[in-house]
């Protein structure tokens, strides 16, 4: 089973997908920490951050131990991974990885931006998870918070907006529902709630699967 999880920043994803993911016994893969070690990587050398060419390299011998490095969640390089996210030559490098990830016995939960559209578009399940800007902010605040950041609400409502903004509207694989996707929007519903919610879409699959088979 392949279950898709895409929807904007900081809209609980990441939280759902490892729920599910330690309930179904699958494994899991945060596509967006792949866009942040090349947004990362970039940084670090001090590269222009609008070199395609060198942001496609990047990407394709990816360090893998950029996917440990104390400063991958940190706002800068969530900001960095939104504009190498918009580069051709960075999605297509990082296509692979994903796309097997998924096909591993069993299947597997992704999450990101693309992966019901673009990554795994034969996905069991397709989950677009979404939350009031406000409500993302906040949690993007104290996320950052907790990890020593200090910054001002609206400087992170700003930017959440900013990088929301960037997501849908590039060419390449914008962030979108699939047609067959389900919304799940957790701006009143705390993880417990979310992660029941998304068992009930999950169960329902399932049941409508084995009465087709029966
Ligand atoms: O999910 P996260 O905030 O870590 O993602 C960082 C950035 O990586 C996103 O803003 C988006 O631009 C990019 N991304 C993407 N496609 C994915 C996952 C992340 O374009 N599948």
């Amino acid at each position: 089973m392949i279950i898709a999880i895409d929807g904007p920043a900081a809209a609980g994803k990441g939280t759902l997908a490892r729920r599910i993911s330690a309930h179904y016994g699958l494994p899991y893969l945060d596509t967006g920490a792949l866009y942040r070690a090349v947004g990362l990587a970039m940084r670090l050398a001090g590269n222009d951050l609008t070199d395609e060419e060198t942001a496609a390299r990047v990407a394709r011998d990816l360090d893998l131990a950029l996917l440990e490095h104390p400063d991958l969640r940190s706002a800068q390089a969530g900001e960095a991974a939104s504009r190498v996210a918009a580069m051709a030559g960075v999605r297509a490098a990082l296509l692979d990885v994903q796309r097997d990830f998924a096909r591993q016995p069993g299947g597997a939960v992704l999450d990101g931006r693309d992966i019901g559209t673009v990554v795994c578009p034969q996905a069991d399940i397709k989950l677009f998870v979404t939350a009031s800007p406000q409500e993302r902010a906040r949690r993007r605040w104290l996320e950052l918070r907790e990890r020593g950041e200090e910054a001002g609400f609206d400087d992170i409502l700003a930017q959440v907006m900013a990088r929301d903004a960037r997501d849908k509207a590039r060419a390449e694989a914008p962030l979108r529902p699939a047609q067959d996707a389900h919304l799940l929007d957790t701006s009143k519903l705390d993880i417990e709630a979310a992660f029941r919610e998304a068992r009930r879409i999950i169960g329902a699959h399932h049941q409508a699967g084995s009465g087709r088979r029966g």
